[in-house]
């Protein structure tokens, strides 16, 4: 690594979400680096503060048909992997070598209903994660989609899950890639009443790419979910609407960060922390020390003590009706 790449320590990007404690706030999205424990180790090695795993379930899956991800212009892509993960059993020993690095681990739980959610959330927390994050919101798994967009269908996973994990771990929520800003902001709030401690804001975005040759989609599955900066100022509204409806539960924007100055907007919006994904892929890991790095010289550059400061600081204004 260089100098540049380097993950230097800086008290000043500690941040906690509830009660998870953070050295600095960038998170490994899920999905984006599979399922092997050396990906997310890595991830960390190169300064992300936390990490989510690739989203398990009950049983294995393996995923849809290829191909599976298609890159678009600029460093925006689109993918269809359909979730493949070994189940939850045969994942608890990768689990378990991420968290004896004292890596805060987040886990990501999929499930085929409030039960099954609750039985992979109750052996993530066995494996020791810090907190686990619910996939409610995949767009190429329709069920999963359609659970997402469904405030009374949230709340009842939500419930579930804190009721069987007893407390013993913090369920963030990730809520799903959408426009429908007032029913993203219903959602949360059955979420949170439900016992959430996290929202996490937002998955991939529904849509399709077409290849004019074979006039067909691109992607083996038809359908696909959107991610990288095309997203990003649909994300950035969304955390932006949800804080301005008065979640009292932290926020953690996703969608196209690349660097500092995108991470600070997600926390000028209202969030807490911010997962980072596509930028993975295309700008490397070590865009985690680099938008660290960045985000530490706007703070000496406005004289800012601490980045828990800057969350939902950006200026109000009327908007017109
Ligand atoms: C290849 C790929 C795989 C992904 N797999 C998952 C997954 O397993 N679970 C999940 O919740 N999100 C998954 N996502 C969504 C990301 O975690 C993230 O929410 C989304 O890509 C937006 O952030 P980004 O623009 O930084 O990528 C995946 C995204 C990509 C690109």
């Amino acid at each position: 690594m260089t100098s540049e790449t380097e993950a230097k320590p800086d008290s000043r990007l500690k941040v906690k979400i509830g009660t998870v404690e953070l050295e600095n706030p960038t998170i490994l999205a899920s999905g984006v680096l599979g399922v092997a424990a050396g990906g997310l180790i890595s991830a960390s090695n190169f300064g992300a503060g936390a990490v989510v795993t690739k989203t398990v379930g009950w049983k294995p899956r393996s995923g849809h048909p290829g191909p599976r991800v298609v890159g678009l212009h600029g460093d925006s892509m689109m993918n269809a992997m359909g979730i493949p993960n070994p189940g939850i059993r045969d994942y608890i020993p990768e689990i378990k070598a991420v968290v004896k690095q004292e890596i805060p681990v987040i886990g990501s739980a999929l499930g085929t209903s409030p039960k099954e959610f609750a039985r992979v959330a109750t052996h993530l927390a066995k494996a020791g994660v810090s907190a686990v994050e619910l996939n409610i919101s995949c767009p190429h798994v329709g069920s999963l989609y359609l659970l997402g967009m469904d405030p009374d269908a949230v709340a009842e996973v939500v419930s579930e899950v804190v009721e069987q994990t007893e407390k013993q771990v913090p369920i963030w929520v990730k809520l799903p890639g959408s426009t429908d800003y007032p029913r993203l902001i219903q959602v949360a709030k059955a979420a949170q009443t439900a016992g959430a401690a996290a929202l996490v804001a937002l998955n991939t975005l529904p849509a399709l790419a077409i290849d004019v040759d074979a006039r067909r989609p691109l992607l083996g599955a038809g359908i696909g979910g959107l991610s990288g900066p095309a997203i990003k100022p649909i994300a950035l509204r969304a955390v932006w609407e949800l804080h301005n409806a008065g979640m009292n539960i932290p926020i953690i924007g996703v969608g196209g960060i690349l660097t500092g100055q995108d991470a600070i907007e997600y926390l000028l919006a209202g969030a807490t922390a911010v997962e980072i994904g596509t930028g993975v892929l295309t700008r490397g890991r070590a865009i985690f020390s680099k938008v660290c790095n960045e985000i530490g010289v706007y703070l000496t550059e406005y004289n800012i003590k601490h980045v828990s400061e800057l969350t939902g600081q950006m200026a109000k204004f009327e908007v017109n009706s």
